[in-house]
């Protein structure tokens, strides 16, 4: 019989929306008890990677305003954002950066001792509230110390969350591993939200912790639940060569230049008025264009970049605003940048899409929220303005704890009866098809393969072909015989946990190519080649995308997006 635990709230996640939602679910009524499930330690959450900052509208007395937010996000996301999500962000999101500095957060100051901010690509006023260029790393020792405080807030570190459990459409619990003793266990409450973040290890040149796997999105899908827009893959204009580690946007808000071979800011030709501020899929693709035209750099490893340059700033105000990125650069590729520019390329760094929720972060299912990178709520559309994600992470972390906590309150004493049926279904998937599985190709270079592919086939710039190739290749991938356990250890099992989340990775990779290949327009992140333009009378909606569970063709759907105030226009910068 396998063990149960019973909670109000289960949070599965801890990097900022998982913490900053149970802060939200345990503060408002401390009878109930609230789980946080995580198959990392807290602070290994790949949110304390955030570098550069949080966008938030904090000083309207200096011609900032809310209504500027919401446009700015809304032509960045090339209108496929839905428009009353946008809003619900921008106006929730100051108390949010007020809230943390109550909590202790060691925002940068000005000199007159007003919280700081800086420029971001894409938007029209400095808006990213920052802390050096170590922002998610301190908004999460906030939230983590804030958590510490309470009392009906437990940890389950280093659990791994297989299945949810669930009747029909009503969300019931999950089942688990407990990595330290290898135990299967149940664990069932009225409300869940998940908050497992994005899935960016399905690319090789990454900005992503390696853990950042689709455990989270595929569960919801497999269960049942669409994944929505998940086409839509932001690569970000500075990964560091050769690891792709994140050079923040912010060192170009604080003045960097992106140079190519011939020493000329190029961003002059693509984007006149931003420059190196435009938003992140016009940055890229020029600077894809720039390579493909002759004028990029080659690095050592024989990768072609362009070098950004932050030189002209100055060692004062590097060590100021940017140690952090001096560290890596130095660390990690030998550069120092206050003498020296650094070699970078557009790198795989955020999903625009994930697990179909609604405003207040509902999935399909009754009782149970996403929020954070996991969700598309859809407030990034097709492509997301930097330093809004943070900013997405604490509005619908505070948002869906609450809602849950209502939700759980309003079921106090009502009983769960799980369905055993499910339970065996989901131990005989994970023990007899993966743990006891055979077969004779290493897991390892299958992980290897469908990452390069993905890197090969659904870059910044894409063309049919090579996307139906990607998925010939990952649905071939999928067929070979790699589904085996080498370790057969119960306690601390890593090669068992890495085996399900390539599980996971081929299935959400291939929803990522079928995305991409019926999507024959160009819009935000997702430029096809053979479809140069964007399309608002075929493509103005969004990807939906359901699994079939005897594994064949997910069913895809076309879902509307929501307008409130802002026709789609031109995008200009
Ligand atoms: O460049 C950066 O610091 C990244 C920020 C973000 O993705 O929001």
């Amino acid at each position: 019989m396998t063990e149960t635990l019973s909670y109000d709230v289960i949070i599965v996640g801890s990097g900022l929306a998982g913490l900053r939602a149970a802060i939200a679910a345990a503060s408002k009524n401390k009878t109930l008890k609230i789980a946080v499930i995580s198959k990392v330690q807290v602070m290994r959450s790949h949110s304390v990677s955030a570098e550069g900052g949080t966008a938030a509208v904090l000083y309207d007395n200096e011609g900032d305003n809310i209504e500027s937010h919401i446009y700015d996000t809304i032509k960045g996301s090339d209108f496929l954002a839905d428009q009353d999500v946008a809003e619900r962000l921008v106006n929730s999101i100051p108390r949010e950066i007020i809230q943390l500095d109550r909590w202790g957060m060691p925002w940068s100051r000005r000199d007159n001792g007003r919280i700081d901010q800086r420029k971001f690509g894409g938007y029209s006023f400095p808006r990213a509230t920052y802390a050096q260029d170590k922002v998610g790393f301190y908004e999460m020792q906030t939230l983590y110390d804030t958590c510490l405080k309470f009392d009906n807030i437990s940890f389950f570190n280093e659990w791994f969350c297989t299945s949810i459990l669930h009747e029909g459409n009503n969300f019931q619990g999950f089942t688990c591993i407990e990595m330290k003793s290898g135990n299967f266990l149940n664990i069932t409450a009225p409300s869940g939200i998940i908050c497992t973040g994005g899935a960016g290890r399905i690319f090789s040149f990454s900005t992503y912790a390696y853990s950042s796997t689709p455990d989270g999105l595929d569960m919801a899908y497999r269960a049942g639940m669409a994944l929505k827009d998940m086409e839509f893959v932001q690569f970000h204009p500075t990964g560091i060569l050769p690891s792709g580690i994140l050079i923040t946007e912010g060192a170009r808000g604080e003045g960097g230049y992106l140079i190519n071979s011939e020493g000329e800011r190029f961003m002059k030709n693509y984007a006149k008025e931003k420059l190196e501020l435009a938003p992140r899929d016009v940055v890229s693709r020029s600077m894809i264009t720039e390579i493909q035209a002759g004028r990029g750099f080659k690095h050592v490893t024989g990768v072609d970049c362009l070098k950004l340059d932050l030189t002209h700033l100055g060692e004062e105000r590097i060590k100021e605003k940017l140690a952090g990125i001096r560290e890596i650069g130095i660390k990690f590729s030998g550069i120092d940048v206050i003498d020296e520019p650094i070699e970078v390329r557009p790198v795989c760094h955020y999903m625009m899409g994930g697990i179909h929720s609604n405003v207040d972060g509902a999935t399909e299912f009754n009782g149970l929220w996403v929020a954070g990178e996991a969700s598309c709520n859809s407030t990034h559309g097709a492509n997301r303005l930097g330093a809004n994600s943070t900013s997405e992470c604490l509005v619908w972390g505070a948002i869906t704890g609450e809602l849950a906590a209502n939700h759980a309150l309003s079921k106090k004493n009502m009983s769960i009866n799980i369905d055993d049926k499910q339970i065996l279904q989901e131990e005989k998937r994970i023990y007899d098809g993966i743990f006891r599985g055979r077969g004779d190709v290493n897991p390892y270079e299958v992980r290897k393969t469908l990452t390069d592919t993905m890197d090969e086939k659904a870059y910044v710039y894409r063309n049919e072909n090579d996307l139906i190739d990607g998925l010939k290749k990952i649905r071939s991938l999928k067929l070979m015989s790699w589904k085996h356990v080498n370790d057969q250890a119960k306690e601390y099992n890593t090669n068992f946990i890495n085996v399900m989340e390539i599980d996971s990775m081929l299935r959400v990779a291939e929803v990522v190519l079928l995305g991409a290949i019926n999507r024959r327009e160009s819009r935000g992140a997702h430029s096809r080649i053979d479809y140069p333009y964007r399309d608002d009378n075929n493509f103005l909606k969004h990807t939906l995308a359901y699994y079939s569970s005897d594994e064949t063709e997910p069913r895809m759907e076309w879902h509307p997006v929501i307008f409130t105030r802002y026709a789609p226009v031109e995008r200009k910068y």
